[in-house]
């Protein structure tokens, strides 16, 4: 099991759902952990739920803002002076709106936050790893990274986007010793999901979970602790690689609604 003794960890939208998880996955495995959300609240919130929050901090940062960004990656170097990890979770869902429906705005941040989001963060911490001549980067897609319906327009092409920064990112560093990886995720039980509504255009969750191959939401825990095996050093040879945990939705491809 991958031990992050003194590592840092840098997660985004870590103040709910996932990002929660993985500040306390990576905590349990005693790595100095980053909880980077634009809702500074609830980044704190998820530092006092770990064992040690004097080896944690929140830090309030709009992912989708650079200088935002690179104040919060300035903090993390001044305070610890390294960055081992960075785990790009933050992301939004979109109403599920059609092309021709989703206003200009509302493309423009769905796509800020979770495209431009990811890119902005790698962009600010990779100078630092090529220092180190080490260093991991996880970015979260979805199985909207693959296919339709599970979002809107500017959600899918958002996350289909995200899968192509982490093979570009993978070409323009991996020699350098930077892996960077996504997570695919499926259902999976947090505020952002559970809170979708059901529209003309959404699949209605509760009845696709009696349908597909797992039969139940995906635990916010499990997709951490695939984000700790990612991240450590058992998955040294794993560049640019998609991991679907999705509990069969893609491999069964039966339509959801
Ligand atoms: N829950 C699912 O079923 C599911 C499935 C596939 C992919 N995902 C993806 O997983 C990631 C985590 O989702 P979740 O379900 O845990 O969501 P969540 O809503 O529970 O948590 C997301 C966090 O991101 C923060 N955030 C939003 N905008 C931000 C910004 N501009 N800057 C910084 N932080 C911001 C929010 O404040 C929140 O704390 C997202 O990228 C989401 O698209 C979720």
């Amino acid at each position: 099991m991958n031990n992050y003794n003194g590592r840092v960890v840098i997660i985004t939208g870590a103040g709910s759902g996932m990002g929660r998880a993985m500040v306390q996955e990576f905590a349990a495995r005693q790595a100095l952990v980053v909880a980077l959300d634009i809702n500074l609240k609830a980044a704190e919130e998820s530092i006092s739920t770990i064992a040690n929050p004097e080896a944690g901090f929140a830090y309030r940062v709009d992912v989708s803002d650079p200088g935002s960004v690179n104040e919060a990656v300035e903090a993390v170097i001044a305070k610890w002076g390294r960055i081992d990890l960075l785990c790009n979770n933050a992301g939004i869902l979109d109403g599920h709106s059609t092309a021709h429906e989703v206003s200009i705005e509302e493309w423009n941040r769905v796509i800020a936050v979770n495209l431009t989001g990811p890119f902005l963060m790698a962009r600010a911490v990779i100078p630092q790893m090529l220092k180190q001549k080490k260093g991991a980067i996880i970015n979260t897609s979805s199985t909207s990274g693959f296919s339709a319906a599970g979002g809107g327009t500017a959600y899918t092409a958002s996350k289909h986007g995200v899968i192509g920064l982490t093979r570009q990112l993978t070409f323009e560093y991996g020699a350098s010793g930077i892996r960077v990886n996504t997570i695919c995720p499926g259902a999976t039980a947090t505020p952002l999901a559970m809170a979708d509504p059901v529209t003309a255009h959404s699949p209605d969750m509760l009845a696709a979970l009696e349908k597909f191959p797992a039969r139940r939401w995906c635990q916010p825990s499990e997709i951490a602790k695939l984000a700790a095996f990612l991240g450590g050093d058992e998955a040294d040879f794993v560049h640019g690689s998609e991991y679907v945990m999705d509990g069969g939705w893609l491999a069964a491809a039966r339509d959801p609604f």
